[in-house]
């Protein structure tokens, strides 16, 4: 069994049967439920909310985090955690007061993440990354499912994880977009510990359980012929 966790992301997910598509996920081992909230102004689209968290919340047992890719993330936490939220992911870009707002999701006793965008530098994490449970590198530019992977963020990857060695050992790197059998075993390599899939689990034509398998796949059987580079990938 992997030991990189995965976080199934219902953005891709047929919304007329959530209950049963997140039960085949935890059934099939996800780690937690990654919720995409979109407020079509910090990105051009719009998603899911609180009344989302409060229907999930009722049929699984799995953490539920919350991806906030809204221009006032501060907002939403009280709703959002009543309804049974588990963790905060909230954007380095357009937040005038990060610390503030990660100490906010600190006294709601959430768990923190900063997310960052793929042209955002690794290096804006260096001030804060002492006070999140996870950092989460975006992978394709938010605001959408489907879209191709951005190669040019695995070498920043790398740095986010050098600095979290450096700083936060503990702190979780999580990769959000364009996760699939083919780019899963280069994030890991790059030093990725979550990863959070949507299509290449919801839309994968043999099911939820298959697809997650094919993902664990890919990485242990690169593992097999490729040894990590990180050692600490090797903790639970
Ligand atoms: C995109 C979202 C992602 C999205 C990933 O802005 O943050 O979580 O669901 O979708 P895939 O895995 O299809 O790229
Ligand atoms: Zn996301």
């Amino acid at each position: 069994m992997s030991i990189v966790k995965l976080a199934p992301s219902i953005l891709a997910a047929d919304f007329a049967r959530l209950g049963e598509q997140v039960a085949e996920a935890a059934d099939a081992g996800a780690d937690r439920i990654h919720v995409d909230a979109m407020d079509g102004h910090f990105v051009p689209n719009l998603s899911m909310g609180a009344v989302v968290v409060e229907s999930l919340r009722r049929v699984t047992h799995l953490p539920l985090e919350i991806h906030l890719m809204v221009s006032a993330p501060d907002l939403f936490f009280d709703e959002l955690a009543a309804t049974g939220s588990d963790s905060f992911l909230v954007h380095w870009e357009g937040n005038n007061n990060l610390h503030r707002t990660v100490q906010r999701i600190r006294t709601l006793g959430k768990r923190a993440g900063v997310a960052i965008n793929p042209a955002t530098s690794a290096a804006v994490l260096e001030e804060i990354v002492q006070d999140v449970d996870q950092v989460l590198v975006m992978t394709v530019n938010p605001g959408f499912g489907h879209q191709q992977f951005v190669r040019t963020t695995l070498p920043k990857i790398r740095r986010v994880r050098e600095l979290i060695e450096r700083h936060h050992p503990v702190c979780e790197v999580e990769v959000d977009g364009g996760i699939d059998a083919t780019t899963a075993p280069l994030v890991v390599r790059a030093g990725a510990t979550v990863l959070v899939a949507g299509s290449a689990i919801f839309g994968d034509r043999h099911g939820v359980g298959p697809a997650m398998n094919a993902l664990r796949t890919a990485l242990n059987t690169k593992r097999d012929t490729e040894p990590a580079e990180w050692p600490a990938l090797q903790r639970s």
